[in-house]
């Protein structure tokens, strides 16, 4: 009978020491990204790629793929916090205060901080709070994006006896992330039904003390008709609100 031990024992040392061709190659392959600079390529033995793709490429689309879950507007998927540039007093204010609310996103969760971005056209409201929807979803938070006038039409299409979604589904919907974004307030009809419809999810999210940023060009006095008492008082409980009262950057040469 052989002694196995003993068989094993006879293969030399360098021999015995040879890699797997599933091991992983110590040294890894410099690789160039044409975006980001050299990364590094990890292979296994057999030449298996194991790290395929530039890794900040590989963050960057998934960043896009939670902007797009996060229905961010095209337009807006490039813009941030760090690309909105300050001219004029009252951008670098608003520019810090979503700084802040976005710089200390445990306690705008704790506290269920509401923002409310008011003013004139083209001064940055939805530029800055898709900005600040970003810095959620770069912390691993989850955020939304919706017009007024398409949340009243989400939840207006449950009703109908073909819908695929019920109301209560399309509720926890844009109840559930952390951060909910409503742009565009006072461009609906303004019926009393569309004043219950928002009623009932700014007063879902309350509840749960998530926070909501309401975009609107109309003023403080303009938002509270529009929204009505119930739901402007909800809003105002932990509010900050920021005007923008500047000229538009749309059309700057
Ligand atoms: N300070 C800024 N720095 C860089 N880009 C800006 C700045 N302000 C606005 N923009 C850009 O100008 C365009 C208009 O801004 P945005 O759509 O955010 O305006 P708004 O206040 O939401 O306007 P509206 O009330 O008409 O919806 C966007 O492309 C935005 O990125
Ligand atoms: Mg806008
Ligand atoms: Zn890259």
């Amino acid at each position: 009978m052989v002694d196995s031990r003993k068989a094993e024992n006879l293969i030399p040392f360098s021999l015995r020491d040879l890699p797997e061709p599933g091991d992983i190659r110590n040294q890894p392959v410099m690789m160039t990204c044409e975006h980001h600079g050299k990364w590094k390529r990890q292979e296994t033995m057999d030449g298996q790629v194991i790290s395929p793709d530039c890794p900040q490429c590989i963050q960057d689309r998934r960043m896009a793929t939670d902007l797009g879950r996060a229905a961010i507007p095209p337009r807006y998927q490039h813009r941030s916090l760090e690309t909105y540039q300050v001219e004029g007093p009252g951008q670098k204010q608003a520019l810090e205060v979503c700084q802040t609310y976005a710089g200390n996103i445990k306690r705008t969760l704790a506290e269920g901080q509401n923002m409310l971005l008011i003013g004139s056209v083209g001064t940055g409201k939805t530029h800055l709070a898709c900005g600040v929807a970003r810095r959620f979803l770069e912390s691993g938070h989850t955020a939304l994006y919706v017009r007024t006038a398409e949340l009243i039409s989400m939840v207006r299409e449950t009703w109908r006896p073909d819908s695929k979604k019920t109301e209560r589904r399309v509720m926890r919907e844009l109840t559930d992330p952390d951060l909910l974004v409503i742009d565009e307030v006072g461009v609906q009809a303004n019926t009393e039904n569309e004043q219950q419809i928002l009623f009932n999810v700014i007063n879902g999210r309350n509840e749960q003390m998530r926070p909501v940023i309401l975009i609107s060009n109309l003023d403080a006095e303009g938002i509270k008709k529009v929204l009505g008492e119930r739901s402007s008082d909800r809003i105002r409980e932990c509010c900050r609100v920021v005007q923008f009262n500047w000229q538009s950057w749309r059309g700057k040469a």
